[in-house]
């Protein structure tokens, strides 16, 4: 089944927030943000602004009638900046006029002094001088200390990964109402519409029920939307609450970028220590997580590059150790893998280390260290299942890398100028909320009298393809045509408590509600169609729209079935709730059984690179990825197509830059380069690999958005390999993003 939403996607028929039919008198809102990084507010003036023509009323957090906070972890994020301010672009005041283009030219007439104090934005620093989040927190397991004796090699460095910018298409932005009673509705570009509603709810002190939340489709989130639309919801939901007319707030792209936390940079220190044969015996890491101003999602965040840190590996003494650190950034916040990324790029460092100071091929240690089956994670699951091993057999035989190898060598000898190199990256990541309370969704199916059906869940459409992944499971259990399926907008009327469309886990969690919902329905029909057909229930089978008693076909179609079921007052709404079984952490132990299951896949990305101008291009990834057995292989294939690319964006050409001053340098696109279509790899292969696919995932289709992003982080070692081609005297070091600049650089290393 194509993804439903294609369509009207590039023919630019999808209503996204900014596309909602406007009520009259619809008033608009301008942000103003913290001109400095750290300071004290001395004096703030809004009344000449508010004597602006046009300008209805400026807001601070002094018109808040709940908590101006806005922190979901932890509560040490203000809505609108008090006393000090902690970041350049942290909201100070919202000035709401009668045309957005009034309400930004007023910005200038309100008066902010602010005394500045001293600026941190390196998480090292932040850590030396006790600017923590959180407390840090480490997971272990075996003897890290007792294990360096028996070691024949062992191996330290430094490794940095910079921040990514989410870019989504369609930036952050709400629109509030007043509707009956003092209720306020809100259309918001959230991927958590419970999140919003929560929050909107505490900074109104009202209860929850009055503040309803309404999410058709989101313009792509990534993470960016987790929690971080929930501020221009409140914003929005603020003004229109007290002034009692509409309030729409969308932000422009600069102030998107510039207002909105990031992926997280980390720094990290690695120590590794091999046996003659190349296996892994010990591998301790410390990581300092650059958090920004406030914890947002970071104490989630930092827990999964814990659980990831020692990527698709199994490493028996293990030691990992993350630092929150607080610097005056915008809070970084969740990002397509959550902190895997950052964590795994540190045990592929420490490998490639390793493989250049032994002068050995990277793959001959990635492949004596797989995970295998029955291994213990340092966070105390045992790996079931596993199929790490096999995705990498079956690339290197099917893509033939003795060949690839061998090209690339030939390549190498005959070109001056330019130089490939090659690198394999293996995923394995789990899936699940690490939270585990958060895994749970429901459903709430309607069957209308004609026989179409109406489904609503807490998934949010953000171009992942759920909705579409929903129509399939309601079809397939209906055994009934997509045609008479919709899905619903992501409305928190209809389905409360929502857990946030994110961790991969969006089309499992929701899917299976949905599931549970259809098969009651199902239920309660055959009981209808038996009934009809004087037989037993267990006689009857819907198939094609038609009922089968014993096989054989009783011409009852569907909506004869459905208006029988109506006439005879059967009830034709369910709700379906599920959770994930079996998994549990505690965090006194750090151990437990956090994951459904893991996803695993290898890709191995070639490269050219210009050795006169440090440019390069990705020839070819070629993928072998476990997706247990795809519901949907276009979507699945356009989920890792796009995860690569985002991956690769990551590793190589997105360079996030602060100054020391902590303001944004790559602040509009003309400074910030994200991959084109130019950029991305010539060439991406994918083979499935042949499984059946976990009892829990969603038809045993494995969770698909995150995984494929960070077989993008082998573009980082394929460019240093054909660094290293060409320069003997560059000395591997691990720095992404590895941008053009800072490949020339190393190309030229004496
Ligand atoms: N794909 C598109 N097109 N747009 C997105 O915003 N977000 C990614 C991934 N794929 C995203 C995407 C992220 S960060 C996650 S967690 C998952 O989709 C969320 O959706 P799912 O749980 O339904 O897979
Ligand atoms: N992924 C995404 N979001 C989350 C997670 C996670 O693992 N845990 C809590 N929020
Ligand atoms: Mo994805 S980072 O879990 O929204």
């Amino acid at each position: 089944m194509k993804n439903l939403d294609s369509k009207n996607h590039v023919t630019g028929k999808s209503v996204y927030v900014d596309d909602i039919p406007v009520q009259t008198g619809t008033l608009s809102g301008v942000i103003l943000g913290s001109p400095v990084a750290h300071g004290k507010i001395l004096e703030l003036d809004i009344s000449k602004a508010e004597s602006v023509n046009g300008v209805v009323q400026v807001y601070t957090f002094n018109d808040i009638p709940g908590k101006n906070q806005i922190g979901g972890i932890i509560e040490d994020e203000p809505l609108f900046a008090e006393n000090e301010v902690h970041f350049i672009g942290q909201p100070i005041a919202l000035i709401v006029a009668t045309s957005e283009k009034i309400a930004r030219n007023a910005l200038k007439f309100i008066k902010v002094e602010i005394e500045e104090l001293e600026i941190i934005t390196d998480p090292r620093e932040a850590k030396e001088k006790g600017h923590l989040l959180i407390p840090p927190r480490t997971f272990k397991i075996g003897n890290v200390k007792n294990s360096w004796s028996k070691c024949d090699y062992i191996f330290e460095g430094k490794v940095e990964s910079g921040g990514q910018e989410h870019l989504y298409i369609e930036t952050q932005g709400s629109y509030a109402y007043p509707i009956d009673n003092g209720s306020i509705k809100i259309h918001s570009s959230t991927q958590g519409a419970t999140l919003v509603q929560k929050i909107v709810a505490r900074i109104l002190d009202l209860p929850m029920h009055k503040i309803e939340v309404d999410v058709a489709r989101i313009g792509g989130g990534f993470g960016g939307k987790e929690d971080q639309a929930t501020p221009y919801a409140c914003m929005a939901g603020l003004a229109s609450y007290l002034l009692q007319k509409p309030v729409k707030l969308i932000l422009h792209r600069l102030d998107d970028m510039l207002m909105t936390g990031k992926r997280h940079p980390y720094s990290s220190d690695f120590k590794i220590g091999l046996s003659k044969d190349y296996k892994i015996l010990a591998y301790q890491t410390c990581l300092y997580q650059n958090g920004g101003a406030a914890s947002d999602l970071s104490p989630a965040i930092m827990e999964r590059t814990l659980f990831h840190s020692t990527g698709a590996y199994f490493i028996p003494n293990t030691e990992v150790t993350v630092y929150s650190c607080k610097t005056n950034l915008p809070p970084n916040t969740a990002f397509r893998g959550f902190g895997a990324p950052q964590g795994m790029f540190v045990i592929e460092s420490a490998i490639a280390k390793a493989a250049c100071e032994l002068n050995i091929s990277k793959r001959l240690i990635q492949e004596r260290n797989f995970l295998n089956e029955g291994d213990e994670f340092q966070y105390g699951q045992i790996a079931e299942n596993v199929n790490i091993s096999e995705c990498y057999k079956t690339s290197i035989d099917k893509y033939q890398i003795d060949k690839i190898e061998k090209e690339i060598k030939d390549f190498n000898s005959k070109n001056t100028n330019y130089k490939k190199g090659m690198a394999i990256m293996p995923v394995c990541f789990g899936i699940s909320f690490t939270k585990t309370p958060m895994n749970q969704a429901r459903a709430l199916v309607h069957i209308y009298q004609d026989g179409s059906v109406g489904i609503s869940t807490g998934g949010v459409e953000m171009g992942q393809g759920i909705n579409t992944k929903l129509i399939q499971v309601a079809s397939k259990v209906f055994s009934i045509s997509p045609k008479r399926i919709k899905i619903e907008s992501t409305n928190t009327t209809r389905v409360a408590n929502t857990s946030p469309t994110a961790a991969s886990s969006g089309a499992d969690l929701n899917g299976n509600a949905l599931r549970i919902a259809c098969n009651g329905l199902l239920e309660r029909l055959k009981e209808t169609a038996a009934q009809m057909l004087s037989c037993k229930l267990s006689q009857i089978t819907i198939k094609d729209e038609v009922v089968f008693k014993d096989e054989v076909d009783s011409k009852i179609h569907w909506e004869q079935l459905i208006e029988t079921a109506f006439l005879d007052r059967i009830c034709l709404t369910e709700n379906g709730h599920y959770v994930t079984p079996v998994i549990h952490f505690d965090k006194t132990k750090e151990k437990g059984h956090p994951f459904a299951y893991h996803v695993y896949g290898t890709a191995i990305i070639t490269v050219t690179v210009d050795c006169i101008r440090g440019i390069y291009e990705f020839n070819d990834v070629k993928i072998v990825h476990d997706f247990g057995n795809s519901m949907n292989t276009a979507i699945d294939n356009g989920q890792v197509e796009g995860g690569v690319a985002q991956g690769i964006g990551w590793a190589t050409i997105e360079e996030v830059a602060f100054s020391k001053e902590g303001k944004l340098l790559s602040n509009s696109l003309s400074t910030y380069k994200v991959p084109d279509i130019y950029s991305v790899p010539k060439n991406i292969e994918i083979t499935p690999l042949k499984t059946n696919g976990p009892e829990l995932a969603l038809l045993r289709s494995k969770a698909i958005g995150e995984p494929p992003f960070m077989y993008g982080i082998g573009a980082y070692f394929a460019i240093t390999e054909a660094i290293r081609a060409f320069n003997p005297n560059y000395t591997l070091d691990y720095d992404a993003p590895l941008t053009p600049e800072k490949v020339l650089m190393r190309l030229y290393q004496k």
